[in-house]
């Protein structure tokens, strides 16, 4: 999964996608922006045409891992643009639509020629279109259609430019949530987690960290401090918000690298974060999902804090007979443990118990339950 960032109709979205989503598909099923039609899927009929940084494009052809950082706009971002407007009008009183199943491209491709050629005839709108296809209404009501705004355009010099009316940028919004990506939206409210994640292994901990809130919180947003002190972990890229890195963890013979990458929300005011990931690996097959909350709160008079944790994650491939034990959740509490020992090492600036980007050895784990479990059963 790959983090993104991107303005669909004025607002911004992130979210985790797999690098094979096309931007049709992001739009439809995470974004439920369905103006946006396909036909054939391999860019010719022009249904899902869109505009990408002003420009038309074909989302079918395009991944939405492409337009992180770019401005994406769908037939229903155009509510307040003008050359829309005129053209909607134009289009019903011209017959230029019967099922209209072509007329969002048509309609996006059409607001083109008008921006664009302001002189443009019959025959140069019918070239210009030629990349939309209609199954039902026949062209000429279309070209009938475009060709009126750009008369009407061309009597009225003063006429509103579309760009002039362009929305303002909203601020961060969140989209149905619907799934993954949806759950990744950095807008949306933290979902209660029964209701999030059915099916998803749920466990919680905590632990004290010898210093007060604050300073917790300020390493806290220290991502590589942060993976230094998760055995097994290699960070390779960051930024405020986003991570992407690969976990090692050895079980016996088998060693799974998982490569993935989170988007990362905190919350100043309540000292509170999520952290959302997937990853895979490619040599088990095995693919992962999670979401990590924490919550900081003071304790020994504000002296030392108290990390509260809950972790949920799901498990598919070769791996996942892991998931579903008791065991493994002791191997997550492990991990926390570890984890929790590293940061108060980091903290008083001993050395860390394990050294970074050591695999995670479950095997060792493993064993050292094995002993235990047969202790607490035999009473020895
Ligand atoms: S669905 Fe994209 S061009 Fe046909
Ligand atoms: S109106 Fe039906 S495909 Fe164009």
């Amino acid at each position: 999964m790959t983090p993104i960032a991107l303005s669909v109709n004025g607002r911004k979205v992130q979210a985790l996608v797999e690098p094979r989503t096309h931007l049709a598909d992001f739009l439809r099923e995470h974004c439920r922006l369905t103006g946006t039609h396909l036909g054939c899927e391999h860019g010719v009929c022009g249904a899902c045409t869109v505009l990408i940084d002003d420009e038309p494009a074909r989302s079918c052809l395009t991944y939405a891992v492409q337009c992180d950082g770019l401005a994406v706009q769908t037939i229903e971002g155009f509510n307040a643009d003008p050359i829309m407007q005129e053209l909607r009008t134009a289009f019903s009183r011209e017959h230029g639509l019967q099922c209209g199943f072509c007329t969002p491209g048509m309609l996006i491709a059409a607001r083109d020629i008008v921006r664009r050629l302001p002189d443009a005839d019959a025959r140069r709108i019918r070239v210009e279109l030629s990349g939309n296809l209609c199954r039902c209404t026949g062209y000429l009501g279309i070209i009938n259609a475009v060709e009126s705004v750009i008369a009407a355009r061309a009597s009225k010099p003063t006429a509103v430019t579309s760009q002039a009316a362009a929305p303002p940028p909203a601020p961060l919004q969140a989209f149905a949530p619907t799934g993954e990506v949806a759950r990744a939206s950095m807008a949306a409210p933290t979902p209660a987690p029964e209701e999030a994640h059915k099916g998803w292994t749920r466990f919680e901990e905590s632990f004290v960290v010898a210093r007060p809130p604050q300073a917790v919180w300020t390493i806290f947003a220290d991502i590589p401090a942060v993976a230094a002190c998760l055995d097994g972990v290699e960070l390779t890229e960051h930024d405020a918000s986003t991570a992407k890195g690969k976990m090692t963890v050895r079980l016996g013979p088998i060693q799974a690298g998982f490569s993935g990458s989170a988007v990362i929300e905190r919350d100043d005011r309540a000292l509170r974060g999520t952290i959302r990931g997937a990853g895979s690996d490619r040599g088990t097959g095995s693919r992962t999902k999670g979401e990590i909350l924490y919550r900081l709160a003071p304790e020994a008079a504000g002296q030392q804090t108290r990390v509260f944790v809950t972790v949920e994650y799901s498990l598919q491939g070769a791996l996942a007979q892991f998931s579903r034990s008791g065991l493994v959740l002791e191997l997550g509490r492990r991990l926390v443990a570890d984890f929790a020992a590293n940061l108060n090492a980091r903290l008083v600036g001993a050395q860390m118990r394990a050294a970074p980007r050591t695999p995670f050895n479950a095997g060792r784990f493993l064993w050292s339950w094995f002993i235990d479990e047969l202790r607490r059963r035999f009473g020895r």
